[in-house]
């Protein structure tokens, strides 16, 4: 059963409404976090909050309540559902504060929204990427719910039949529409490094420290497109994507058009990971 939790209090999913002026709607006023339930428990749900707050930091986003009350919610919510395979989404809006105005009201009210709903189906195999220019904000570390340049990306990927955007900035490979992306060379591990360009994904971090383990060499450092056509293997990274093979860029197959062994190595080590 899909549970929704809205200002303070769980309502049936008809009747969860949010006022027409609610700033996450005039101006994608508001910030995100998706957390993946195996088995009943939620997979990192501290890292998500602690990556919610420090979104709110960034964009000066109060909450009407905390971080840590919403985490209680979102436990309560998933308990309410019954659900063992599932995600929970969390979205903080500056919310309603009267007529639309670009000045951030004094009084805000800010939104708070949570989601459990059930997940069943199971990354793909392996997937295709296009390349698209990252034309995205500078402040690709803030979990915001601005994502219009995120879907667009995954719809120009699929319109050249492919199933994902890889974000191209002045060259260099940021990550892909929804998730991070890693490549592999010569045995090591090579990912974006953790600035403004890119989501300090969770699953990332998880995976570095899981190669780190597996005693597989990690640079996290900034690399070219062209390098990218001559890796070893690649994948992405994310909450719902797991570890996912990357077997082509554009026209090109990467690693021969199959998943490498380090990489299936790590998808492996993270199933493990989650499913305790
Ligand atoms: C742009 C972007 N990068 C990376 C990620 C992966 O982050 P995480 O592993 O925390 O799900 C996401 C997830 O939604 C994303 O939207």
């Amino acid at each position: 059963m899909t549970v929704v939790y809205l200002n303070g209090s769980f309502v049936p999913y008809e009747k969860a409404m949010v006022p027409v002026e609610d700033r996450g709607f005039l101006f994608a006023d508001g910030i995100y976090e998706v957390i993946r339930v195996y088995g009943g428990k939620p997979f990192a749900l501290q890292d998500h909050m602690l990556r919610l707050a420090r979104s709110a930091e960034l964009m000066e986003l109060p909450f009407a309540t905390s971080p840590a009350h919403l985490k209680e919610k979102a436990l309560e919510a998933l308990e309410q559902s019954g659900l063992k395979e599932a995600t929970i989404y969390i979205q903080v809006t500056r919310g309603f504060a009267g007529p639309r105005v670009h000045d951030w009201p004094k009084d805000p009210q800010p939104t708070e929204l949570i989601l459990v709903r059930a997940y069943e189906s199971a990354p793909k195999e392996s997937i295709t990427l296009a390349s698209v220019p990252d034309q995205r904000w500078e402040l690709c570390h803030i979990k915001s719910i601005g994502l219009y340049l995120n879907t667009r990306a995954r719809m120009e990927a699929r319109r050249r039949g492919k199933d994902d955007g890889l974000f191209v900035r002045d060259g260099i490979v940021t990550e892909a529409s929804s998730s991070n992306f890693f490549a592999v060379h010569r045995g090591t591990l090579y990912t974006h490094p953790e600035d403004h360009r890119i989501l300090p994904g969770i699953t990332r971090r998880y995976v570095i420290r899981l190669a780190q383990d597996l005693g597989i060499p990690v640079k996290e450092e900034p690399f070219t497109y062209e390098w990218v056509l001559n890796a070893d293997e690649a994948f992405i990274t994310g909450t719902t994507s797991e570890v996912t093979p990357a077997v082509g860029l554009d026209h090109q197959p990467i690693g021969g058009g199959q998943p490498g062994p380090i990489t299936l190595r790590l998808k492996e080590a993270y199933r493990e990971l989650v499913r305790g």
